[in-house]
């Protein structure tokens, strides 16, 4: 082990993933829904990552906000290379990587003080001294009214298969090799463990199937997720005592259908939650009701009501935008409970007026079938709407020109990446201030168009053929060049008549 990691794997690069919770007008829109006042994403703001991984989110995010600065750290060189690479690429300004730990940073001197500042997928994987580092850092640099984002994983929901992990990290310890064939042969060793009937899979529902999913699983993500020396789920109570130090209080979830509670509790289970008054007892006795297995806690420094008043002027002005192809928005939304039906009298008058362009709350409650709802089923619709990522919430319309200019640069440059890799699977949107998701052979038809080619499936077809790489169709390579190419003009005609749309809508054409 290098003396610099901690435990933390290091040798294995992690996915390349951009998470939407990071978006400042995400987490605002979160704390809109409590009428909690916050910082607003259309003034410039300071925003810090802490273990930023390969930097995909603060890179389109930075795209996508040009207006506000980014900071961002991982001590695993190689990922700051990375991410570094991405932002040169694009010439975004207002980016800053640092290979620095934890502690380190704590006493970087060219920091600001910050309006948010993030950690996902870390405080899980992390020594108590780090989490203590973290607190003291928040502590330090998180400006008075910010917000702090935290995901981890928690308990009750890991209770089960804690165990299953914890025997992972011992059998991959018993070799010297490297980490995926630590990773292989644990997940050897439980397979047979399991086929000798022990009891232990028996007694814990959903263990044998999560160890079964396992095996489909991205090798990278499994072994950052269970392979370090620290892996510590927790209790949400355990958390928010942590973070008090550092002066925070639990504001809300920030996953958006969290805030619905008809999805997730019955109406015996709200009563009874509403009879506990401390509030960390109560949020971690909700997560027993849902099992909750991961959280996405946004906590404040300060957090202060907004007036009935203000918080109904700021719903509507905030803009949205529809990120999915109208004609194919599911018709279901899973919360704690399972499967809903989302009603068609109420999300049908949303996503009708959202498919001619974004539109503010309150251009939106000028349509009758919408005006009809009243106010708060139409937030709840919008919650719904946007938790479940079918709607995105936008930045002010007055500068969508002035980000469009970084956010083409930035999409142009993932978009030569996806010449030869599948990493990076998401652009910058000039209108929500944040991430699309938008895979790679998508990402090359855009391209196509960019560079003006007449026809788009050949110029794909070149660059996977130079490549030696095919087309899968049910999992299967396809065999000769002319049915790669036909497959492409398939995929093309469902793009041009699907995606494209969309794109046009959120800037990223
Ligand atoms: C599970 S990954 C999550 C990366 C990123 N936040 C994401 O969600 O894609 C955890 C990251 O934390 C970094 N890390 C772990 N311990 C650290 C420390 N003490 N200081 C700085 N970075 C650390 C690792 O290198 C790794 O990239």
């Amino acid at each position: 082990m290098s003396s610099w990691t901690s435990g933390y794997v290091s040798e294995v690069a992690y996915t390349a993933g951009f998470y939407r919770e990071l978006t400042p007008a995400m987490l605002e829109l979160a704390a809109l829904g409590k009428s909690t006042l916050t910082t607003q994403a259309t003034q410039p703001l300071a925003v810090c990552e802490l273990g930023c991984g390969r930097g995909v989110s603060t890179n389109v995010l930075a795209a996508a906000n040009p207006h506000s600065q980014f900071y961002a750290t991982d001590f695993n060189p190689a990922h700051i290379v990375e991410a570094r690479a991405l932002a040169n690429a694009a010439g975004s300004k207002n980016v800053h990587f640092f290979d620095s730990s934890f502690a380190e940073f704590l006493d970087e001197p060219s920091l600001p003080q910050f309006d948010i500042i993030s950690l996902h997928g870390i405080l899980s994987w992390i020594s108590e001294e780090n989490r203590r580092t973290i607190v003291a850092f928040i502590a330090k640099h998180l400006k008075t009214g910010g917000l702090a984002y935290v995901s981890y994983n928690s308990l009750p929901g890991w209770a089960s298969a804690a165990p299953l992990r914890r025997l992972m990290m011992e059998f991959g310890s018993l070799h010297a090799e490297g980490a995926f064939t630590k990773l292989g042969k644990s997940l050897d060793m439980l397979g047979k463990l399991k086929e000798a009937n022990a009891r232990y899979f028996q007694a814990s529902p959903g263990v044998a199937e999560r160890l079964e999913k396992f095996k489909t699983q991205n090798k990278n993500y499994l072994i950052h997720e269970f392979m370090n020396e620290d892996w510590h789920p927790f209790y949400h109570k355990d958390v928010a005592r942590e973070f008090s130090e550092a002066k925070l209080n639990f504001l809300c979830s920030a996953h958006l259908l969290d805030h619905v509670d008809a999805l997730n509790m019955t109406e015996a289970q709200r009563n009874f939650l509403n009879e506990i008054e401390d509030a960390g007892l109560r949020e971690t006795t909700r997560d027993y009701i849902v099992n909750q297995q991961f959280r996405r806690d946004i906590f404040i420094k300060g957090g202060v009501p907004l007036g009935l008043f203000t918080a109904r002027e700021r719903w509507q002005e905030t803009r949205f935008a529809l990120s999915i192809n109208r004609a194919d928005a599911p018709t279901k939304v899973t919360g704690g409970l399972g499967e809903a039906a989302m009603q068609t009298e109420v999300y049908g008058p949303f996503l009708d007026a959202l498919a001619s362009g974004p539109k503010t709350l309150k251009t939106m409650q000028a349509i009758p079938a919408i005006a009809e709802l009243g106010w708060a089923r139409s937030i709840q619709a919008l919650l719904v709407l946007v938790g479940s990522g079918h709607v995105q919430p936008c930045l002010d319309d007055k500068n969508d020109g002035k980000r469009r200019e970084s956010t083409r640069r930035f999409n142009r440059a993932v978009m030569e990446n996806a010449r030869h890799s599948t990493d990076i699977q998401a652009l910058a949107s000039p209108i929500t201030g944040g991430g699309i998701g938008v895979d790679r052979f998508e990402q090359l038809f855009l391209l196509a168009r960019l560079n003006k080619h007449a026809d788009a499936p050949a110029f794909v077809w070149q660059i996977l053929s130079t490549l030696g790489q095919r087309l899968l169709r049910d999992g299967v390579p396809i065999e000769t060049p002319e049915q790669n190419l036909e497959e492409l003009r398939t995929r093309h005609a469902t793009f041009l008549e699907k995606r494209l749309p969309v794109f046009e809508q959120l800037g990223l054409t």
